[in-house]
């Protein structure tokens, strides 16, 4: 079945702002390739490409790099590309690893845990779901061999998809041609969904504050911190992924609103609070925005003239604390309230104290002399068994562990 245009919206809400990354190795069906990304992009997902020395015969990397607006990554001792993005980032950068084609050549390798190319390291690196669309002559697919690989594959939890009957290119007929795009976009659409449905944390709901807040000063003019939201929304779509029914209130922040998650976007502190006292009630609370402390008392309605040579004096008031607000012992108190401590010196000290001061179960610790705004943090989750600290992670993978230890955290209580 050949995809025209566009499919129903479930693919996209589930497909999008995923990454995938695309192996492709050498079989003819790589000549799909071009149309299954095209329509990935299409549904949102953000698409990477490493593509071997093989699949390189069938497609030209630079038309994979136009149709997926990203570099496309062959050599495994390319330095400039190590330098940028080693491979072990590359395989962990990604939400899901799906090779398509996988000729019985790559299957052979993954089952043996080789790791000659850059492809098959790649996999053999990462912590990532893999998906596989096997592509290659029947005789080659109904060999002892490839079935006896496909089986350990599948016993290490590896998804398949396809392949079909059909004409092959070889002439023959039979099992062993690469699924359509269509149904491999339905397969990937599949995983997401039973993964939120069946996750650690289905039936859980969680409230995640993400980014700065903006304390208007008068209509042009506010007062912002350099918080990007990436911590936070990385961690609501880990939430989201592992089967929470997530509310993200983001301050104003240039990140996309994560798959899955309802986001309310706020400007103020004041806003913010409203918003999440709106959301309740909620099992999980993570309070990641860099809420400012203070907003100006007397903001005007009009814009602030340079008038005389005295600059205006601004007068600052407090800010409500949400987290310390929602942390407050009541009934509706959330099961677990989680806060973030951004310090720059004495980070697990002043991170305990905030943690007793809030009154909040865990507080996520983390050093912010660099700066924010990076795309990694190194962190100390303290809890009442103490401070573990991490090491330097992705913000992606600071949120997928802090999901993975409050899904056992809930499932432990
Ligand atoms: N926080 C909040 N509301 C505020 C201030 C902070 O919800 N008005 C939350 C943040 O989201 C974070 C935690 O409190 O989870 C700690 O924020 P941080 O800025 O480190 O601490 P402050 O309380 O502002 O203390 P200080 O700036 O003095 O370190």
């Amino acid at each position: 079945m050949a995809l025209e245009g566009p499919v129903p919206g479930r693919h996209k809400i589930v497909l999008e702002n995923r990454r995938i990354l695309l192996i492709v190795s050498g079989g003819i069906a790589a000549v799909k390739v071009p149309d299954l990304i095209r329509r990935l992009r299409e549904r949102g997902a953000a698409v990477r490409c490493v593509l071997t020395e093989s699949g390189a015969q069938f497609v030209t990397p630079m038309s994979l790099a136009a149709l997926s607006g990203d570099k496309v990554f062959q050599d495994l001792f390319s330095l400039t590309d190590e330098s940028e993005m080693g491979h072990i980032n590359l395989s962990r950068e990604a939400d899901i690893v799906l090779v398509a084609p996988a000729t019985a050549n790559i299957m052979a390798k993954m089952a043996y845990g080789m790791a000659d190319d850059l492809a098959t390291t790649a996999l053999l690196a990462t912590d990532k779901p893999v998906m596989i669309a096997p592509s290659m002559n029947v005789m080659m697919w109904e060999h002892a061999a490839t079935q006896a690989n496909l089986a350990t594959l599948l016993d290490r939890g590896i998804h398949i998809v396809g392949p079909g009957a059909g004409d092959m290119a070889c002439g023959e007929v039979g099992n062993g041609r690469m699924a359509e795009v269509a149904d491999i976009v339905a397969a990937l659409d599949g995983f997401f969904k039973s993964r939120r449905e069946h996750g650690p944390l289905s039936g859980q709901s969680a409230l995640v504050t993400s980014g700065p807040t903006h304390e208007p000063i008068d209509p042009v003019r506010y007062i912002a911190n350099r918080s990007s939201g990436k911590q936070g929304h990385a961690i609501a779509a880990a939430l989201a992924d592992l089967g929470a029914k997530v509310t993200l209130v983001s301050g104003p922040t240039q990140e996309p609103d994560p798959a899955g998650v309802t986001v309310t976007a706020v400007e103020t502190a004041e806003q913010m609070l409203t918003a999440c006292t709106a959301a309740k009630p909620f099992d999980i609370a993570v309070c990641a925005a860099a809420v400012a402390d203070w907003r100006v008392a007397d903001s005007t309605t009009s814009k602030i003239k340079k008038t005389g040579d005295t600059p205006p004096a601004l007068s600052l008031t407090e800010n409500p604390d949400i987290l310390a607000t929602l942390a407050k012992a009541g009934k509706d108190r959330p099961h677990l309230v989680i806060g973030f401590a951004a310090e720059t010196e004495n980070v697990i000290d002043n991170g305990s104290a905030k943690r007793n001061a809030k009154n909040c179960d865990w507080i996520v610790a983390n050093d912010v002399s660099a700066g924010f705004g990076g795309d990694s943090n190194t962190v100390h989750l303290i809890t009442e068994d103490g401070a573990d600290s991490w090491p330097t992670l992705s913000k992606q993978a600071v949120a997928e562990r802090l999901a993975t230890h409050i899904a056992d955290h809930i499932n432990k209580s």
